[in-house]
């Protein structure tokens, strides 16, 4: 069934970041972007590394471990050495409060 969370509030994230975001035992990592907000699975899908402290650039995350990226809007990876692409979520902002719609 499809849930739509309150995640946070969007001046929690500063422009061009991400932030960590727990739910139901999954974490999830909430970007904004200069594209609007985002969301994907927390952890890169080379090794099990959080992508917290990973550099936001334009749409793009880079990972802090070996520097893989992903597109942040569809979850495509789109270098080495990262392959499996990112399972995203949609996000909707209202209120000035984002939302993630987990599944
Ligand atoms: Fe992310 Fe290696 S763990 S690129």
């Amino acid at each position: 069934m499809s849930q739509w969370i309150d995640a946070c509030a969007t001046d929690d994230i500063d422009e061009e970041d991400l932030i960590a975001w727990e739910h139901d035992g999954k974490s999830y990592a909430i970007y904004n972007t200069e594209r609007g907000f985002f969301a994907s699975g927390l952890m890169c899908t080379h090794e099990e590394q959080s992508l917290e402290d990973g550099l936001v650039i334009d749409c793009v995350i880079e990972c802090p471990l070996h520097g893989g990226r992903f597109d942040i809007c569809t979850g495509k990876a789109l270098s080495a050495p990262v392959h499996e692409d990112l399972k995203t979520y949609p996000v909707k902002v209202e209120g000035g409060r984002v939302f993630v719609n987990t599944g």
